[in-house]
This record gives structure tokens, sequence and C-alpha cells, in this order.
């Protein structure tokens, strides 16, 4: 299927790397507010307007920031094209079931980053869940920590607007609702302790800003199916030992890698004497992305809904908004949609 790119900053890299080598997907242009970004993709340039008017383009991936998502989005479904869409899928839940609910009505379909789920290493861990390796699942513990962008990134302030919440925490969200079933309740609370951060690296060095959302959230996740996790999300941590990922079974711990990746080694411990069994899933895809656009094109063929639906999207951005909601009000609170758990992938990564 011939897809076009719409959006060529850095993570359209990650894309390019691993769809060139695809069966199912056939690069066929690319356009960028900047011509000279989408040059450097080496695929034919087009504008926006060209590529939405090009009948022979079906799908759309979406690679723009953040906040043109969904007026992307909008004008790719508009235009008749499926669209994979980059993370999140709009900037608020209403906005994104407005899309979904234009997608449905034009037969359409919108698939979404996070798709780390579909990698060999979160893939393995749902099997061996599935299969009862650990048992009953109690509940889990994500982390994502670091002290902040600002000392490796050039234009770090993206990432402070929008938080760790919506940075890093999709991942892990959409990971364990993948493991573990959809949430039905959550609490948290938030802080900031460092505001002004100083950019260290590139031509803005020195160069200070404000963090606009709160830089350190702890979040009680409560599933239906009953698991209580754990998940700390922060810019203000220097180190720690914390594992990005567990979750805990009654016969035994699994330990995931970092969910924003596709791969990564699992531990499974059963006692508490330290011993863990190294369990290698295979898969070296790096940092690439792309499972989730060879879903969603087998998916239209297949007339089903791709595994990063929009409704598991929609769910993740749920739990986000949900997550503010609750740290805002001090209550535990709903969330207001839910999703069923995408079906495994008969076959791992290509690797
Ligand atoms: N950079 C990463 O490592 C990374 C990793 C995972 C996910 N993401 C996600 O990917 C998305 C893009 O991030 P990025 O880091 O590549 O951003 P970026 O700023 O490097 O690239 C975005 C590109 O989109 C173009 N653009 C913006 N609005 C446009 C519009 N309306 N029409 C056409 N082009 C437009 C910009 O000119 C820019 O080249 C974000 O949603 C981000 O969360 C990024």
């Amino acid at each position: 299927v011939r897809a076009g790119l719409i959006g060529c900053g850095s993570v359209s890299r990650w894309y390019l790397d691993y769809l060139r080598g695809s069966d199912v997907v056939e690069l066929a242009a690319a356009a960028d507010r900047d011509p000279e970004l989408a040059r450097a993709t080496g695929l034919p340039v087009v504008s926006v307007e060209e590529l939405l008017a090009d009948g022979s383009v079906p799908l759309v991936l979406n690679l723009t920031p953040a906040a043109a998502h969904a007026e992307v989005t909008r004008a790719a479904l508009e235009a008749g094209k499926h669209v994979w869409t980059e993370k999140p899928v709009a900037m608020t839940l209403a906005e994104a079931q407005e899309l979904a609910a234009l997608a449905e009505g034009r037969g359409l379909k919108i698939a979404a980053a996070s798709d780390t789920f579909l990698g060999a290493a979160l893939q393995k861990a749902r099997e061996l869940v599935d299969a009862g390796e650990i048992g009953e699942i109690v509940g889990a513990s994500a982390s994502f920590t670091t002290a902040g962008s600002e000392a490796w990134h050039p234009n770090p302030d993206h990432l402070f607007a929008a938080g760790p919440i919506y940075d890093e925490g999709v991942y892990f969200l959409t990971a364990l609702v993948s493991l573990l079933g959809p949430l039905r309740s959550i609490s948290a609370a938030s802080r900031t302790v460092r505001p002004t951060r100083t950019i260290a690296t590139g031509p803005r060095a020195g160069e200070t800003f404000e963090a606009a959302v709160p830089t350190h959230w702890v979040s009680l996740l409560d599933f239906a199916a009953g698991p209580l996790a754990t998940m700390t999300m922060s810019f203000e941590v220097l180190g720690t030992t914390s594992p990005a990922l567990e979750l805990y079974g009654t016969t035994g711990t699994l330990r995931l890698p970092f969910p924003g990746y596709y791969d990564g080694t699992l531990l499974l411990g059963r006692r508490h004497d330290g011993e863990w069994q190294t369990i290698d899933p295979g898969g070296e895809l790096g940092l690439v992305r792309g499972l989730g656009v060879e879903d969603l094109v087998r998916a239209v063929e297949e007339r089903r809904e791709p595994r990063a639906s929009a409704e598991l999207a929609l769910h993740g951005l749920d739990a986000m908004e949900t997550i503010g909601r609750a740290a805002r009000s001090g209550r535990r609170e709903e969330l207001r949609t839910t999703a069923a758990r995408p079906a495994r992938l008969a076959q791992t990564s290509r690797s």
C-alpha cells in the first residue's frame, strides 16, 4: 500500500529505516512545511495539499508534532485516507473522539502510536502472562525517571510542555493496557521541584525556559480486572535503580525492558534471593518504528481493527487526562473510555 509522510522531522528517520524494507508498505511521497526536511528523506517531495489530493496514496503517516496531529489527521480523513498518527492522537480526548467518529463515518481507519507493545519484548511478556507463567497478576510498577532532557537535547522545551506523562507515560500506559486490560480509575499527585531549566547543548546553550506542566508525577492505576499498579514519571530524578516496568504475579515477577522500544530482555524471578531467569524474546530492530503501520495496512485488507487501534489510543489519552484530573482534584477519578486488549501478534518483529 502506498503511503505518504506528513512531517519529516526527527522521528521520521525511525519510520524510514524500518518501512523501507517493508513488504506491505511502499513509502510514496514526503511532505513537510520545510521542504528541505522532506527532501532529506530521499522520497519524492510534495506539498501536503498535493499528497492529500493524490488518489494513488490511500494512507497518510502523520509524524508532525503533537499540537498539529488533530488538524493533519482531520484533513487526511476528509481526503479519504487512512491515517497512522504519532502519539498523542490529539491534544484532548474530546478532539480524539471527534476524529474517531469522522473516520468511522467514512469507513476509514485511524491507528496510532504507541505501538511498541507490538515488539518482540512486550509480545513475549504478553505470551507469558496469558500462559499463566507468573500466575494471577497482583499489580505492577512503572518507572521513567530522568533529571531532564535539557542536558542533551538542543530544543528540550517541547518535552517540558508535554511533561513526563504525555511524553513517556503513554508508552507505559499502552503497554500495561495491552498486558492487563483496560483501566477503571486513577489517583495521582504531581509537583515541580526545578521549574527553571537551562539548555546545556546546541545553538541555544545557556538559554533558560520554564517547565510548563509539573515534572514529577506519581499515579496509582486501578485496572478493571483487578491489578493495582504504581507509576512514577519524572524529570526530577538523578539516577535510580528502579526497573522500568515489573509485573507482580502470584507465582513470580516479570521484569520488562523500557516499553518505548520494540526490543529488550525480560527477567523472571520466582524467589526473593535475587536469582532471575533471563528470557531473550529475539528481535533486534533497534531505534525504529513501523510495526503498527504494517498492522494497520493488514487490518484494512483483512477488514478488522488494527491492534494499535483508535480505541486503544483514545483509552491511553483518557488515562493521561485522568491522571491530570486526579492530581488536580486530589480524588480517585474514573476513566471515561475503555478498550479491549489488542490481539497478540502471531509472528513478532522482523529483525
Ligand atoms: N523525536 C523522537 O525521538 C520521537 C520519538 C517517538 C515519538 N515521537 C513523536 O513524533 C512526533 C514528531 O516528533 P519529532 O521529534 O519528529 O518532531 P520534529 O519537530 O522533529 O518534526 C516534526 C516535523 O513536522 C513538520 N510539521 C509541523 N507541522 C506541520 C504541518 N501542519 N504540515 C506539514 N509538516 C508539519 C515540521 O516542520 C517538522 O519537520 C511527535 O508526536 C513526537 O511525540 C518523537
